[in-house]
């Protein structure tokens, strides 16, 4: 990637500066240049790519995908009558190929900026009083780059646990680390301690128990909260049955160094004054409890760019903030930190500026969790749709009356529909199995378009295919079920 100043800055303003090279930035620097606009993509970091490409959804999805085929191969080929000799695993070669996968798509989006003939910028942005980009490398300053619109798309980073709880000296991705260091491991934790059972804890904690370590995941509330009762439940069960084990309800007192690496004290479960509080010895905690916006040190309350308590930046339906000229977009904004969220946001912000009406369907974007099985979900939840007092219908269906699930020993989950009582419009949906994250899509779609449990029910599916499981769980809630 080019790592200074393009050879001159142009005489005129960008059209576009957009500050910040994630799934939300270099999605909506592409589209701007295809819409016509002057556009300059600024980025701190050596690699493009944001957290999603260098420290994220990629690299945990290559050390997902090794350590679940090193678990099948161990323990899932005997009873299909394949024999091998004895498994290994080489953990270096393992981060070999997550690192080059990391570097193709990271390079990758380098010739994506070419080809769009968009300028690249490294250096450190901070908005200054007149609404220009200073540029930073450390303290020096390198000059300004001028833009008649900015887009903000700054992301986030790790929450650390207060002094109190963790000595921020200890927090040094050594022994306590975040998903940064949990995903470059060197050697596998002999007892990892996961603290915060959220999508980062049990995707980290599934990879490191997979390769042998001995995973405790630790919550206040409960795992996935905002799942279900019945996925959540049946979905850690699934995770108990692999090896992790769970401290859930669960008061966080102190993490301290120990003999053993450290010692973690808590207040277990219904903690009353007469339940004495525990200590767990682990050679390793992984502090998964959520990321908060990236945006300190980047000249917003000079420029008037204003953040709300949390430090997300406040934003209109148009993604304009208080600044006029001045967009925010990803996981820097409110809502879900998703890279797919990101990247809607991005491009809608972008046309909108342009002129035409770009609106982000939020109702329709899918979360996934990339564990075995996997668990996928969109729109509403039963547990909102009762809060919000909706009259709902659940069509619901076990992946163990789906054939093809059968066949390839994918029997464990189900899917649970929720469509409108009144017009059977399909309202939300959350799928416990393998391949969730594929199925979920059939029913975005469904969503996007309005559809229905009876559009589902009366689509012709492929056999012997998992969607059909979807099919059946639609008619299962209409009473026509045809496999139970
Ligand atoms: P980011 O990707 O965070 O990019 C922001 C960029 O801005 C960074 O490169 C940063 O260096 C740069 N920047 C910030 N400030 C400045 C400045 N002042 N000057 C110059 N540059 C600056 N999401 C999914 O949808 N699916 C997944 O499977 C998934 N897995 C994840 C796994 C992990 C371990 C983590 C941590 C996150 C995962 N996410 C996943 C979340 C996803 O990575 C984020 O939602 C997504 O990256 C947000 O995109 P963004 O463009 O808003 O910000
Ligand atoms: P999270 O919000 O998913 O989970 C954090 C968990 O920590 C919660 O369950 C919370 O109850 C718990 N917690 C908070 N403080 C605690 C304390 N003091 N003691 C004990 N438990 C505590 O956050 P996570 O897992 O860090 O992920 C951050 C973001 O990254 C997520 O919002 C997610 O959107 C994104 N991400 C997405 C992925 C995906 O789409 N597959 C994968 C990984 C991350």
């Amino acid at each position: 990637m080019p790592d200074s100043m393009p050879d001159s800055m142009p005489d005129s303003p960008y059209d576009l500066a957009v500050v910040g090279a994630g799934p939300g930035g270099y999605v909506a620097a592409i589209r701007a240049s295809q819409l016509g606009m002057r556009t300059v993509l600024i980025e701190k970091h050596p690699t493009l790519g944001g957290t999603c490409l260098n420290i994220g959804c990629i690299p945990s999805k290559a050390l997902l995908h090794s350590s679940h085929l090193y678990r099948q191969t161990h323990e899932g080929l005997a009873e299909h009558g394949i024999t091998t000799g004895k498994i290994a695993f080489d953990l270096k070669a393992m981060q070999r190929r997550k690192e080059k996968i990391v570097a193709s798509l990271t390079g990758g989006i380098d010739f994506l900026m070419k080809k769009n003939r968009i300028d690249v910028v490294t250096g450190h942005a901070r908005l200054d009083a007149t609404g220009a980009i200073q540029l930073f490398d450390g303290n020096k300053n390198r000059g300004k780059v001028e833009a008649n619109n900015i887009l903000l798309a700054l992301g986030s980073k790790p929450v650390m646990l207060p002094d109190a709880l963790l000595p921020s000296a200890l927090a040094d991705e050594r022994r306590v680390l975040t998903s940064t260091g949990a995903l470059a491991l060197a050697s596998v934790p002999q007892r990892l301690c996961v603290i915060g059972a959220g999508v980062i804890g049990l995707e980290l904690g599934s990879v490191w128990a997979r390769l042998g370590s001995e995973v405790v995941v630790l919550d206040r509330l409960d795992l996935l909260a905002g799942l279900d009762e019945d996925t959540s439940k049946a979905f850690q069960k699934s995770l108990e049955a692999q090896g992790l084990s769970f401290r859930l309800a669960t008061t966080l007192l102190s993490v301290a160094p120990s003999k053993e690496g450290l010692a973690i004290k808590l207040q277990p479960a219904g903690g009353k004054h007469d339940t004495l509080p525990e200590t767990l010895q682990a050679s390793h905690a992984l502090i998964a409890v959520g990321r908060k916006p990236a945006t300190q040190d980047c000249g917003l309350e000079e420029a008037g760019v204003a953040c709300d308590e949390r430090g997300f930046v406040e934003i209109d339906e148009h993604f304009r903030t208080t600044r006029e000229g001045v967009f925010a977009i990803g996981d820097c904004v409110r809502g879900a930190m998703l890279a797919h969220k990101a990247e809607e946001e991005g491009v809608a912000m972008v046309e909108t500026l342009a002129g035409h009406r770009t609106l982000v369907d939020y109702a329709t974007i899918a979360g996934v969790v990339y564990t075995e099985p996997e668990v996928a979900t969109v729109g509403l939840s039963e547990r909102e749709a009762k809060e919000q007092g909706v009259s709902y219908k659940l069509g619901k269906f076990p992946l163990s009356a789906n054939a093809r699930a059968r066949t390839s020993n994918a029997t464990e989950g189900f899917v649970k529909l929720l469509f409108a009582e009144r017009d059977t419009r399909l309202l939300g949906a959350q799928i416990l199995g393998a391949e969730a994250g594929t199925l979920v899509q059939e029913l975005v779609a469904i969503m996007a378009y309005r559809g229905t449990a009876e559009d589902i029910a009366q689509i012709c599916h492929p056999h012997p295919t998992l969607n059909e499981a979807l099919r059946e769980a639609a008619m299962q809630g209409l009473g026509r079920a045809i496999h139970l």
